[in-house]
C-alpha cells in the first residue's frame, strides 16, 4: 500500500490559526509516504507569510512535494509579479516549481499552473503540457499534482484555466492516472471527460487552513493506493468545530487504467 496526503490552499497570513496544530497532528498521525502540496501556501506572496509556511512544512514528518498558486506570488507590485514572482517561493520553499516524486509504483509530476500574467485565471502551456506526457511512466499509477483545476463543476465562477481543456484531454490520452488540484477552495472528485481519451480521476482539494468568509470548512484528503484500489479519506474541520472529524471514505477500483467508484 501507498500512502499520498493532499494538501492545499493553505494561505499562511489568513490561516485558521486553532486548526494549526490539530492538522500537523493528523498529517503525522497519516504517516504518508509523500505529502502532496498543491498551492496557495501563502494568502499574499510575502515573506513573512512564506516564513511561516516554510515553518509549517517543516513539521511534516513525511517527504514533500509542493508547487505554487497564484496567491504565492504578489498581486499588487506588479513590477516584481512581471519581473521576480518566483524570488520568495524559490527562497522559501523550493528551488524547483515542477518537482517529481516517486514512491514504489506511484509517480507524481508536479506542474506550476501560475500565469503572472493573469493572476488568478493560471496557465498550461503546450511546452509544459509535453514535458509531462513525456514523463509518464508505463510501469507506474501517474499523478500530475497543479494548482489550477483542469475541469471545473458547472456552478464555478472561476474563469477555468488557459490551457486546461487541451492539457487534460492530452493527459486523458497518454493515460495519467490521477489529477491534484485546488484553487476553488471547493472538494470535488470525479472521473472527468475532456474529450479525447479515458476519463481521468480528479481531485479538487478544498482548502487545509485558510479562514476566508466563503470559507465554510476546513480540509484534507488521504489516498491509500493498493493494487486496483484506490480508498479516499476526506478529513473535514468545519469552521463552527474545534477540529477535525473522523474520515469520509471513497472507494475507487482500476479497471483498464481508470479509476470507477467501487
Ligand atoms: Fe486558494
Ligand atoms: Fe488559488
Amino acid at each position: 500500500m501507498t500512502r499520498l496526503l493532499h494538501l492545499s490552499d493553505l494561505h499562511f497570513g489568513l490561516q485558521r490559526q486553532a486548526l494549526v496544530e490539530p492538522l500537523v497532528d493528523r498529517i503525522n498521525a497519516a504517516g504518508a509516504d509523500l505529502v502532496v502540496v498543491t498551492g496557495d501556501l501563502t494568502h499574499r506572496g510575502r515573506s513573512a507569510q512564506f516564513a511561516q509556511a516554510a515553518a509549517f512544512l517543516r513539521r511534516i514528518e513525511s517527504p514533500l512535494l509542493a508547487v505554487p498558486g497564484n496567491h504565492d506570488i504578489p498581486l499588487y507590485k506588479l513590477a516584481e509579479r512581471m519581473l521576480r514572482p518566483w524570488r520568495r517561493w524559490r527562497k522559501a520553499i523550493a528551488e524547483n516549481l515542477e518537482p517529481v516524486g516517486q514512491v514504489g509504483n506511484l509517480r507524481v509530476q508536479g506542474l506550476n499552473s501560475v500565469d503572472p500574467m493573469a493572476w488568478q485565471r493560471g496557465m498550461v502551456t503546450p511546452g509544459q503540457l509535453a514535458r509531462v506526457v513525456a514523463g509518464l511512466d508505463p510501469a507506474c499509477i501517474n499523478v500530475v499534482a497543479l494548482h489550477h483545476p483542469m475541469q471545473q463543476q458547472p456552478q464555478v465562477d472561476k474563469a477555468l484555466m488557459q490551457g486546461a481543456k487541451p492539457a487534460l484531454a492530452g493527459l486523458e490520452a497518454e493515460g495519467a492516472h490521477l489529477i491534484l488540484t485546488g484553487h476553488l477552495h471547493r472538494w470535488s472528485i470525479g472521473a472527468f471527460q475532456g474529450g479525447r481519451g479515458r476519463p481521468v480521476l480528479q481531485v479538487q482539494a478544498g482548502t487545509a487552513l485558510c479562514a476566508r468568509p466563503d470559507d465554510r470548512q476546513n480540509e484534507f484528503a488521504v489516498l491509500d493506493f493498493a493494487g486496483p484500489d484506490l480508498l479516499v479519506a476526506r478529513h473535514v474541520a468545519p469552521m463552527d468545530e474545534p477540529g477535525f472529524r473522523p474520515p469520509q471514505h471513497l472507494r475507487f477500483t482500476r479497471r483498464g487504467g481508470l479509476w470507477r467508484p467501487a
